[in-house]
């Protein structure tokens, strides 16, 4: 399909099978002939670095979803979920629910979790080397987050391998175009993890000295801004939001990144000779083949967007993947470099929402492939990749690996 025929049959509520596939080409062709893409419903696509760098230094941009969630999602625990996390909120509930996480992801905190982090993947790799083939998945990239995840919330072992479907069913909700089905998946994870959160909550409660595990929830719990604490409702709801966005976005980052290095052998090979460029190698993952695709906001004023003004309340969807392909921005943009610096991609947002994980995310990105490629001499594909076909979170379900 050329360039113009990609344009003209792109709307971002009718979304094609090859588009999630591989949205790369479509991306490219926004980019060069409608960056500022009005959709049938009056929502605006936006592609270029310039224009998603303006939308999130914008004063005139709001997070808050409260009218636009309800005509997808209606009025049952999933709307209310996604309507009570701190990422689709303005100040000042957003800024006093990240106050009170942000003591979670102090560098003190972090260097205690980096010892663990390393635990568990050494173990895994060390697993990993007594079988031929894998899935990277569901044997890989999954186990880490579950276990810091499951470590900051004080979540039980039983429990533990029900997050990945509670979290895609809670993300999966977030889709541009929401079958009935989906919604009612939804709802059904929120009110189930919720419930099983509230437990939590109301034990943590009775039980304020209870060290190690669930440090996070403690610290949401009886935590304090300007004298006032979360509700029930409020910490459920952010405690749901941080499985979906330290699980998913960290499992997909490990896993797309050893995809990519299968897919770039020349690049592969140049991180066997130069492991210390790990840490830049992970930071191209994010650019070249980001977890998080898409994200939104919403103008709270018209604003000029490059030469095309935007209405009031109109919606838009930022491409933050074809942002981080913009070759007015980065050189070579389609090409994986794992040398790439400076990188200044878009992959964890920019602004008053930037992503609070994003050192978590890194450190658990730079142990989880660093020591995958250096653990096994040979790493390659053992079978067809499957991929979880949404527009918004990229990644894959499925990933036979062979390794030794
Ligand atoms: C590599 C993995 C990750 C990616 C690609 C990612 C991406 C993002 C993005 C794009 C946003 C901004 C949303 C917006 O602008 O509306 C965000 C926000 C957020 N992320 Fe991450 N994230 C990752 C890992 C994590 C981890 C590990 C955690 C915590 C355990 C986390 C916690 C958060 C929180 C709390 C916010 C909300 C910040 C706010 O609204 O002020 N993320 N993330």
């Amino acid at each position: 399909m050329n360039d113009q025929a990609l344009v003209d049959g792109f709307d971002v509520n009718e979304l094609t099978t090859a588009f999630l596939e591989d949205p790369f080409p479509t991306y490219r062709a926004l980019r060069e002939l409608d960056p500022v893409h009005r959709n049938k419903d009056g929502s605006y696509f936006l592609t270029r670095y310039a224009d998603l760098e303006l939308a999130y230094k914008h004063p005139a941009m709001s997070s808050d979803k409260t009218v636009d969630f309800k005509k997808t999602m209606g009025d049952g625990p999933l709307y209310r979920h996604h309507t009570t996390s701190l990422v689709f909120n303005d100040d000042p509930y957003h800024a006093r629910v990240r106050k009170l996480l942000a003591g979670a992801f102090t560098p003190r905190k972090l260097a205690e979790l980096e010892p663990i982090i390393e635990r568990v993947i050494n173990n895994l790799v060390g697993e990993l080397r007594g079988r031929e083939t894998f899935d990277l998945i569901d044997d890989f990239a999954l186990v880490l987050p579950t276990e810091i995840i499951a470590d900051m919330l004080g979540v039980d072992e039983r429990t533990k391998p029900l997050l990945r479907d509670y979290s895609l069913t809670v993300l999966g909700g977030l889709e541009t175009a929401l079958t009935d089905e989906a919604r009612e998946a939804g709802d059904k994870a929120v009110a189930e993890f919720g419930a099983y959160l509230q437990d939590l909550i109301d034990h943590r409660r009775k039980n304020p000295d209870e060290g190690g595990r669930g440090e996070v929830l403690a610290a949401l719990i009886f935590g304090e801004v300007d004298g006032e604490t979360l509700s029930d409702v409020e910490l459920v709801h952010n405690c749901i939001f941080l499985l979906n966005a330290g699980h998913e976005t960290t499992a997909n980052l490990t896993a797309n990144a050893i995809c990519c290095l299968m897919d770039n052998p020349e690049q592969m090979r140049r991180l066997r000779d130069e492991p210390g460029l790990i840490d830049v190698a992970v930071d191209e993952t994010l650019r070249y083949d980001s977890s998080v695709q898409l994200g939104n906001r919403k103008l709270t004023e018209d604003v000029d967007m490059n030469g095309t003004t935007i209405p009031k309340d109109a919606y838009l969807h930022l491409a933050i993947g074809a942002a981080n392909r913009d070759p007015a921005k980065f050189s070579d943009p389609e090409k994986f470099d794992i040398g790439r610096t400076p990188n200044p991609h878009f992959a964890f947002g920019w602004g008053k929402h930037i992503c609070l994980g994003a050192t978590l995310g890194r450190i658990e990105g730079r142990h989880a492939v660093g020591k995958f490629i250096q653990g096994f001499g040979t790493i390659e594909p053992a079978g067809e990749r499957e991929r979880v076909l949404r527009a918004r979170f990229r990644g894959y379900r499925h990933v036979p690996v062979r390794a030794g």
